[in-house]
């Protein structure tokens, strides 16, 4: 059998931070590569940035910032909260590195030479935000686009072209002999039936308005089409095209894209057709998720309604929310992501069942046995034997969930395994073999109950790694072996008798959502009087170092359309361009802030001031006989950019 696995989430536009959406499909690709780890595979898995495009493009723009240090910042965004929520990938791609690229160039160059990239023209309705064009039956009314309701836009342009439409035929045949190339089956359903009723139209994949992308060989006035680029780096980032391409040779074709319900047209149709371009092999496997909905409505960075994923972290812990949004959200369905329901989670399945079974079998080995687990010395009876069974039977039965994806239902088998375990202390009642000084069995009771919850504390470690190192540290094992322990060792038996246990901390402790929705409330009240007091008297040291005042150089004036107070200035701020809105046109002429060298706050959140995202401010003092500016006493060499202390 072959042992590696080679897994992707699709790479995130860097138009805005991360959000729970993007958190999701990257938490469940990380627990199924812990997961597979664990199962003995090689695995290889694979998240990263998709950052060409019109819209990355605009959105540098809007924020007056240089596009490539734009991308450059929101890419780290994704890196540090990837990491704030323990997601170990095993590389992480840019569209922008060079070597990937290098290989678009090359697999572009692939496609020109084999005839299936021509040059044409284009005329069509395209939505910037989804970076696609749309025909005009499918838009709504008012010319609004179809998937994410914003207005599209009506582009001429001269491009060259992939021929999809030679493929339809391969592409029906290959859905036919892999009935589960495309899962769900009914998002496979969706696919199979366009594609044997509507005739496939070639794909525009140059642009040539903007010059944000990689450029096209053999006609650099045009850049290649953002997913056309983007697809590609699921070769790429294993070294196609590149002398080095032994990662694409051992682990290509991917086990499993992940992506989002939104862009499975693009990842089932075109991608694999593009492969088939090329004579490379398709993926086995593209699994397209729902959406997480708030109030039934999607996520999304655009829409406001978008949740902070470390917030929740920090809120519930992480293992909180990845068990959450593993067991509650059924993966392949539409969810609502819901506090009340995350609070019962913890509540029943985490600080009940699993929370007490731990403190129950700790204290009681503690109060019977001095804290050393037993040796189970009597015979199994029927109460043992069933547990034993289960717990014998319990990798071998998520694992075949897990192979179909169903992560649900794979911890509800073993959240059923713990039940079962809680169940066995009602049925055992080692309280009363304790007085009836039954050691016997009391010894393989407790034996067993410790041997359970090492098991559990094996298989969940993929999902909570750290609550199965904080149960492996109270069952007097090493915490430091949880990453990597294989499911190898979660064969029953495995508990070594002697081995001393620890009382430690509650797992979960219990959420009272009224009682903490009150305290939010006290706190604020109560932070809102502090600054109240600081506003009135002093502040700290530490509070004025907060604001990072800076010099920056004038280099342009503008006025603002519609607005007579304010000037739009783009400073140089020593790193680069920086546009702010100041309110002082009254009192300055636009020649005489021209080269001016002035303090502003650079830390300070963008504003929107008439239409102008503004990132900061000037100082300046001002009363009722007019406003000066504050500069520099003396000038002095490379001050632009130095800190103001
Ligand atoms: O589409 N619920 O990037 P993107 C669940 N760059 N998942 C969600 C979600 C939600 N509410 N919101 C986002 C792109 N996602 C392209 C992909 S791949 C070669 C190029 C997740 O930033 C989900 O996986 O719009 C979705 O497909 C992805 O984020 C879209 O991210
Ligand atoms: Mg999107």
């Amino acid at each position: 059998m072959n042992k590696n696995f080679y897994i992707t989430t699709p790479l995130y536009y860097v138009n805005a931070k991360p959000h729970i959406g993007s958190a999701y499909t990257t938490i469940v690709a990380d627990c199924l590569a812990k997961y597979k780890r664990k199962a003995g595979f090689d695995v290889f898995f694979l998240t990263g940035t998709d950052e060409h495009g019109l819209k990355i493009y605009r959105s540098a723009q809007k924020a007056g910032i240089d596009t490539q240090k734009f991308v450059d910042e929101v890419a780290n965004s994704f890196k540090k909260i990837w990491k704030q929520l323990d997601i170990r990938y095993d590389y992480f791609i840019r569209t922008t590195d060079k070597k990937h690229e290098d290989a678009v160039r090359i697999f572009f160059e692939k496609l020109l030479e084999n005839g299936d990239i021509y040059k044409g023209k284009y005329e069509g309705w395209y939505c910037v935000h989804d970076e696609r064009y749309f025909t005009e039956k499918e838009l709504l009314d008012g010319n609004l686009c179809p998937e994410c309701k914003r207005p599209v836009e009506w582009v001429t342009e001269e491009n060259y072209f992939f021929k999809l439409s030679k493929y339809q035929d391969r592409l029906i045949k290959h859905f036919e002999e892999h009935p589960d190339f495309v899962e769900p089956e009914f998002r496979k359903n969706e696919i199979l039936s366009r594609l044997k009723s509507e005739k496939l139209e070639d794909l525009s994949v140059s642009r040539s308005s903007f010059p944000w992308g990689v450029p096209m060989p053999g006609d650099e006035n045009h850049v290649i089409y953002v997913w056309f680029d983007a697809l590609l780096n699921y070769i790429t980032a294993l070294g196609y095209g590149d002398e080095n391409d032994e990662n694409f040779k051992k682990y290509w074709p991917a086990d499993v894209h992940f992506i989002g319900k939104e862009i499975n047209w693009f990842h089932s149709v075109i991608w694999p057709a593009m492969l088939m371009a090329a004579d490379i092999e398709l993926p086995k496997k593209i699994f397209a998720h729902g959406w997480l909905t708030v109030n039934g409505e999607k996520i999304s960075k655009s829409k406001g309604n978008a949740i902070d994923p470390i917030a929740i972290a920090k809120e519930y812990s992480i293992d909180a929310l990845k068990y959450y949004m593993l067991r509650d959200i059924k993966f392949g369905k539409d969810g609502d992501f819901s506090h009340e329901n995350l609070v019962k989670r913890i509540n029943y399945d985490l600080a009940n069942d699993l929370g007490n079974l731990l403190s129950r079998t700790v204290q009681m080995i503690i109060k019977y046995f001095d804290g050393k687990i037993p040796e189970p010395k009597a015979p199994e009876n029927e109460y043992d034997k069933d547990l034993r069974e289960m717990g014998q039977t319990l990798f071998e039965n998520v694992d075949k969930l897990i192979d179909k994806y169903d992560f649900t239902e794979a911890l509800e088998t073993i959240w059923r395994f713990i039940r079962r375990t809680n169940k066995y202390i009602d049925e055992t009642e080692p309280w009363i073999l304790a007085k009836k000084e039954n050691k016997e069995r009391l010894d393989r009771v407790l034996y067993n109950l410790a041997e359970s919850l090492r098991i559990v504390a094996i298989l969940i470690s993929p999902f909570m790694e750290n609550t199965a190192k904080k149960i492996f540290v109270q069952l007097g094992l090493k915490p430091q072996d949880v990453p990597n322990i294989g499911f190898d060792k979660a064969v029953w038996g495995g508990t070594v008798a002697g081995t001393e246990v620890r009382k430690g901390a509650i797992l979960f402790p219990r959420i009272d959502l009224e009682k903490k929705e009150e305290e939010k409330n006290k706190k604020k009240a109560n932070q809102k009087e502090q600054v109240k007091e600081i506003a009135e008297n002093v502040i700290e040291f530490a509070d004025f170092e907060k604001v990072e005042l800076r010099i920056a150089q004038v280099i342009k004036v503008e006025d603002i359309e519609g607005a007579d107070k304010l000037y739009k200035l783009t400073l140089n701020d020593g790193d680069g361009e920086r546009i702010i809105a100041a309110g002082i046109k009254k009192f300055y002429k636009k020649e005489e802030l021209s080269g001016k060298k002035i303090v502003i706050v650079a830390n300070l959140k963008p504003r929107k001031l008439r239409g102008v995202l503004s990132h900061g401010m000037l100082l300046a003092a001002s009363n009722k006989n007019g406003l000066s500016i504050l500069t520099l006493d003396k000038d002095i060499e490379n001050i632009i950019g130095t800190r103001v202390k």
